[in-house]
């Protein structure tokens, strides 16, 4: 029994004795499970939070820190289980189906059809919103993974005159940082960070119909080849660049080492922005965002969503369906859309809007994601839960890991370890 069908069955049990959270109110409440916690994060929230409370609705903020969501989703997993689930939660890609599939999701048919979602969002987006036909979930952004964040600043004192597009000229970049007293790789030793770098790495070597092979359809041949071997020696490579001190540091503390000049380059999506742009630092002149070396012409998306759950019996109220509706329309608004991702680091997901209001990185992004989509460069994110279930990327996260923590793990067998964690795991 995977961990959905076992979910499933306490699930059921557990509805018997829904417990009711929400504060009695006049217009409704709405409590929202996420992970925005760092201060760019939070910042670009707390933007949803206002126009909710504006509109005169609770809101709710269950935060669960820790990046890339895993904590967010065994918060969410065990309230499931009680009967008690929130009224939104981050859930992403190819999950939506699995949360679906147990019918626990609100359809919201009404809210889509009134602000004609359909004609709003592009066809890759609206699809993974849906279970069986019917909106289940409302995007709020497009991030893209594979970037490289740079401090022109260290770049220069450490005599480096280019951004790496290559991996042979990133590697030549990390030995003058390293000489010239810098941290090279600002990185955080925590599984999501590792697969992150990885399935850059499957990007960069493999190229974007090895990355499809690999990470989405989990082709035996594309996981045990010899390409995949060259992506493990890669990934060997790159971790004597990375920071000494990175043992499970998060994500934001080691972009804070980039930004404070500690360190020259991070490998992140561009929820690293967030991070820049808290700190008051300008795209193009403070920091350079650049395609992760060898994977320009690919964009590996990353869209964060808010699904809508079925309300706990005692939660069921029409004040509170009607903040839940709230977050769903106002989260695709044009006011919301700008201000969030502009301080989120992402890019609108509605396709209508001005993006001269965005900076250089923001700007690139959306004409990146225009191009890679006529080229089948759009590639879901399997670190960031776009691209597999979530026990297929655990088996992945767990390869990973393991490899990087274990000295003298031997590339050339490596991808026939993850093939079968992999199939251990479906
Ligand atoms: C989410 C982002 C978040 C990042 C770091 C990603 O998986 O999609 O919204 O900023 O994790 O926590």
């Amino acid at each position: 029994m995977n961990s959905f069908n076992r979910l499933a069955a306490i699930i059921s049990l557990a509805s018997i004795f829904p417990l009711n959270v929400y504060a009695a109110d006049s217009k409704g409440t709405v409590e929202v499970v996420h992970w925005w916690t760092s201060g760019g994060e939070a910042k670009a929230v707390d933007v949803l939070k206002k126009l909710i409370e504006k509109d005169g609705y609770t809101w709710q903020d269950s935060a669960v820190a820790g990046g890339g969501g895993a904590a967010a989703m065994t918060v969410l997993k065990t309230r499931a289980v009680s009967g008690n689930p929130p009224s939104a939660a981050q859930i992403k890609g190819p999950d939506l189906q699995e949360w679906g599939a147990l019918g626990l999701l609100s359809n919201l048919d009404k809210v889509s059809t009134e602000n004609k979602w359909d004609t709003l969002l592009s066809k890759t987006v609206s699809d993974t919103m849906k279970y069986d036909g019917h909106y289940v979930a409302v995007p709020v952004n497009i991030h893209r993974v594979n970037w490289l964040w740079i401090n022109p600043e260290v770049f220069k004192k450490a005599g480096i005159d280019k951004a790496p597009t290559t991996l042979d000229e990133l590697y030549a970049a990390g030995d003058k940082l390293k000489a010239a007293g810098f941290i090279p790789l600002a990185h955080g030793g925590q599984p999501w960070q590792d697969s992150t770098v990885f399935e850059n790495l499957v990007l960069s070597v493999m190229g974007p119909q090895g990355y499809k092979k690999a990470l989405i359809d989990l082709d035996e041949s594309a996981l045990t080849g010899p390409q995949m071997a060259d992506v493990f020696t890669q990934l060997k490579k790159l971790q004597g660049y990375m920071d000494p001190d990175g043992t499970g540091q998060d994500w934001n503390l080691e972009a804070a080492k980039v930004i404070n000049g500690k360190a020259g380059m991070q490998i992140m999506g561009d929820w690293a922005k967030s991070e820049w742009s808290a700190a008051g630092k300008k795209a193009g002149t403070d920091y350079e965002c650049v395609p992760f070396p060898g994977t320009k012409g690919s964009f590996t998306y990353n869209i964060d969503s808010l699904a809508m759950f079925k309300l706990a019996k005692k939660n069921d109220t029409p004040g509170n369906i009607a903040a839940q509706n709230d977050v769903a329309k106002v989260a695709l608004e044009p006011e919301f859309q700008y201000v969030f991702n502009q301080n989120k680091g992402s890019i609108p997901v509605r396709n209508d809007l001005d993006m001269s209001k965005f900076d250089s990185c923001g700007q690139a992004s959306a004409k990146d994601f225009d191009e890679a989509g006529k080229t089948g460069g759009q590639l879901p994110s399997m670190a960031h839960n776009m691209a597999t279930s979530l026990a297929v990327q655990g088996a992945i996260f767990d390869t990973v890991s393991n490899f990087m923590s274990d000295k003298s793990a031997d590339p050339a067998s490596a991808g026939k370890k993850l093939y079968s964690a992999i199939k251990s795991a479906q």
